[in-house]
C-alpha cells in the first residue's frame, strides 16, 4: 500500500464521497473515481445517533481499503466516537475524523487518533464555531467544516458557512493543516469553497451523479476546474 499523498504541490484535493456510490459495488466505484482523478477517497460512517441514518461500520471500511490507492479519510458521524476509533484505525483510515460534537473530551480523541498512526480531523457541524478548536490546533490534521447538516448526500450547500470557512483558513495560519469542506459542493460552490481557502472537497452526489466512469471523470473535471 502506497503511504498517503500528503502533495502540497497540489494544493485542492478532489474527495469523493462513497456515501453516493454503488454499496454493492464499493471496490469498483472506489477504483473508477480514482482512475478519473480522485485525490482521496472520503468514507461516511454513520450510527442512526449521532445523525439520522446508518451507514457502515469498521468491517466495511476495511473491506474497501485494499481498493484505495490514494488517501482513505473517514469521517465518523458517530457518538461516543472513542471507544470505536481503534477499529477504524486498524481499518486503514489515514485520516480519521471525529465531530467535535461527538464527546466531551476533544483533545484527548485527537491525541488518541495520532498515538493511532491516523492524521487526526475535527470535523464542526453549521453550528459549531471554530473558537472549539483554539486550544488545540497543534494536535490537528485536517478541519473539516461542515457545510449541510450531516446524516445525507445530496443536500443543498450552506452559503452562510462560507465566511467560516475562510475564518478558519486565517486561524490555520502557517500550520500543516488540510481544510476540508463537506456537503453540497458541486461545480456552482465548490469555487466559492476553493477561495475562501478550502483544500480539500468533499463531493458525493456531485462525483457519482450519472453512474458511470466517463460520468465520473466529467463530474470530477468540472469540479477541480469550478475550483480553480
Ligand atoms: C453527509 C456526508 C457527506 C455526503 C456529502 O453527512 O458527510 O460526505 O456524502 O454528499 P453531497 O456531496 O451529495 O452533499
Ligand atoms: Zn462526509
Amino acid at each position: 500500500m502506497p503511504a498517503p499523498v500528503f502533495d502540497p504541490a497540489r494544493p485542492i484535493k478532489i474527495a469523493p464521497s462513497i456515501l453516493s456510490a454503488d454499496f454493492a459495488a464499493l471496490g469498483a466505484e472506489i477504483q473508477a473515481v480514482e482512475r478519473q482523478g480522485a485525490d482521496w477517497i472520503h468514507v461516511d460512517p454513520m450510527d442512526g445517533h449521532f445523525v439520522p441514518n446508518l451507514t457502515m461500520g469498521p468491517n466495511v471500511v476495511a473491506a474497501i481499503r485494499p481498493h484505495v490507492r490514494t488517501v482513505m479519510d473517514v469521517h465518523l458521524m458517530i457518538a461516543p466516537a472513542d471507544p470505536y476509533l481503534e477499529a477504524f484505525a486498524k481499518a486503514g483510515s489515514d485520516v480519521l475524523t471525529v465531530h467535535a460534537e461527538a464527546g466531551p473530551h476533544l483533545d484527548r480523541s485527537l491525541q488518541h487518533i495520532r498515538e493511532l498512526g491516523c492524521k487526526a480531523g475535527v470535523a464542526l457541524n453549521i453550528t459549531t464555531p471554530l473558537s472549539v478548536l483554539a486550544h488545540c490546533l497543534d494536535r490537528i490534521d485536517l478541519i473539516l467544516v461542515m457545510t449541510i447538516n450531516p446524516g445525507f448526500g445530496g443536500q443543498k450547500f450552506t452559503h452562510a458557512i462560507v465566511s467560516k470557512i475562510a475564518d478558519a483558513r486565517a486561524m490555520i495560519g502557517e500550520r500543516p493543516i488540510w481544510l476540508e469542506v463537506d456537503g453540497g459542493v458541486a461545480p456552482d460552490t465548490a469555487g466559492l469553497c476553493a477561495r475562501a481557502g478550502a483544500d480539500v472537497l468533499v463531493a458525493g452526489s456531485a462525483v457519482f451523479r450519472g453512474g458511470t466512469e466517463a460520468d465520473y471523470g466529467r463530474n470530477i473535471a468540472a469540479l477541480r476546474a469550478a475550483a480553480g
